[in-house]
């Protein structure tokens, strides 16, 4: 399919993709019921990104022109020729509120050779095999967990074990103070649930993570993005928005932040939670990281400081044992947890019996060795990236190393041209993630994000040398 696109002009590019389809579905010349190209197919026809196909096919969705599902494609709607009065013509018009900053993980990466675009570890690094031979002596032992809901809070055992874990990482609960969740993911929406309406306000760092900034966005909140420094979250920024708008809540991923990489002081954490005592409001301190620190252990939890119960504190097993297996645990004090649970209870009736047990001989016996050899295959991997990026980083390309955590954020000389970007490493096999979709709506970003361990070494240092030649050559061209 061809579409005219004048990059020159003031309308984004998703901006006219989506007016010309408007406007050929409205005009008849898009028949109800025709299929679009895949977002893939048409962002290689165009020389866009995917990104952007996926925003314009996003916005006609909302428009109500076309329909999209998961696997099936996106078709264009049916009550442009019937009425809405078809079978499932009423649909089209059904408004929904999902947000929409996570389109990115629906792109079609299965030709991507250099998959850099997930915040995620190689699965030959993980502990699949202990795990699994866990799980598949639970199937045949234990089938009756297969039958019942279990704890809306959780395996009580899995907690006692979440509660030991944390206990030298400086936060001291009960275990009637945690709830298993199905990833943190989960722990957020339950939070979000829970205390979050329309037009409430919730504080979060620029950049933040997509998933927190689609849950939040889902409920009509008025997101207010702090900007960061070297020091995490800036909070005398923050301090001083608090004065024009009181939070309801704070969300933060202090420690080796997804997408920079930036790990908040301890000074800042402090007067993060004064800041939160002196509202009378919730922090949310998301960290699935804090353990994949490359030399020293990053500085104490907010939660650890945490007297009267501000923080809801999540700790995801996700990253550094299997994502698959679902398992996070939610930490809170007070009243707080017992709403949280009955969030929980109303949205799954609790984690799956089976993945809870699976995990939890691993995290009990083996974890802490394990961590420390992760660590340490992370670490190689991050010293040979920079290595790399020392080398072929072409000029006006800066980046921070991180000192822990599973990315490098690239900061670009400028927003210009990273759709393209995309396009062009997408065609030599390379995925990244672009920076905008860590903010709310359409800031244009000059960062990407690249995950340095979503493959095997050798690969990571293949594709990343790669890139970087690429990247320099499309900075070439933009001069
Ligand atoms: C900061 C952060 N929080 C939460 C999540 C969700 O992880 P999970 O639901 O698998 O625990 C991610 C995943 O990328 C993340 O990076």
């Amino acid at each position: 399919m061809h579409i005219d696109l004048l990059r020159s002009s003031a309308k984004s590019l998703p901006q006219q993709i989506c007016d010309t389809l408007a406007q050929r579905i409205t005009s008849g010349l898009l028949q109800p019921g025709t299929r679009l190209p895949s977002v893939r197919g048409l962002a290689v026809s165009l020389k866009v990104s995917q990104v952007t196909v996926s925003k314009a096919y996003a916005d006609l969705e909302k428009r109500g022109h076309i329909i999209c599902s998961q696997g099936k494609g996106c078709f264009v709607a049916e009550h442009e020729r019937n009425g809405p009065d078809t079978r499932t013509g009423w649909q089209e018009v059904y408004d929904d509120y999902l947000p929409r900053a996570q389109l990115w993980r629906n792109f079609d990466y299965s030709e991507v050779e250099y998959p850099f675009h997930m915040a995620a570890i190689h699965s030959g690094l993980l502990p699949l095999g202990p795990i699994g031979a866990t799980m598949a002596q639970l199937v045949t032992e234990q089938p009756e967990l297969m039958a019942s809901y279990g704890n809306f809070q959780g395996n009580l055992e899995l907690r006692e074990i979440m509660r030991k874990h944390l206990q030298p990482r400086g936060i001291t609960l009960s275990s009637a103070d945690l709830m298993i969740t199905s990833g943190s993911q989960q722990g957020i929406d339950l939070v979000a649930r829970t205390f979050v309406g329309p037009g409430d306000t919730v504080y979060l760092e620029a950049p933040s993570y997509t998933g927190a900034i689609d849950v939040f966005a889902g409920r009509g909140a008025e997101m207010i993005f702090v900007p960061m420094d070297q020091e995490g979250m800036r909070v005398d920024v923050l301090t001083r928005l608090c004065d024009q708008r009181p939070p309801k809540l704070i969300y933060t991923n202090p420690t080796f932040q997804n997408p920079s990489g930036v790990t908040m002081s301890m000074p800042r954490r402090q007067r993060l939670l004064e800041l939160a005592r002196s509202y009378r409001c919730l922090i949310v301190e998301d960290d699935p990281f804090s353990d994949l620190y490359f030399r020293t252990p990053p500085p104490p939890s907010i939660k650890s400081m945490d007297e009267d119960g501000h923080v809801v504190y999540m700790k995801s097993f996700s990253k550094v044992l299997a994502p698959g297996c679902r398992i996070a645990c939610v930490a809170a004090a007070g009243n707080i947890l017992s709403r949280l649970i009955a969030a929980k209870s109303a949205s799954d009736l609790g984690s799956p019996l089976l993945t809870q047990g699976a995990v939890l001989p691993f995290i009990s016996h083996k974890y802490e060795n394990y961590a420390c050899k992760l660590r340490a295959a992370l670490r190689r991997r991050m010293e040979k990236a920079a290595k790399l990026l020392k080398q072929y980083a072409p000029p006006g390309v800066a980046w921070n190393l991180p000192e822990g955590g599973l990315n490098l954020w690239l900061q670009l000389p400028s927003a210009a041209g990273i759709d393209r970007l995309h396009v062009l490493a997408e065609r030599e096999g390379i995925s990244f993630l672009p920076g905008d979709v860590c903010y709310a709506g359409d800031t244009p970003s000059r960062h990407i994000r690249l995950c340095y361990s979503q493959m095997k070494e050798a690969d990571m240092e293949r594709g990343l040398k790669l890139f970087l030649i690429l990247l320099d050559k499309h900075l070439n061209s933009l001069r």
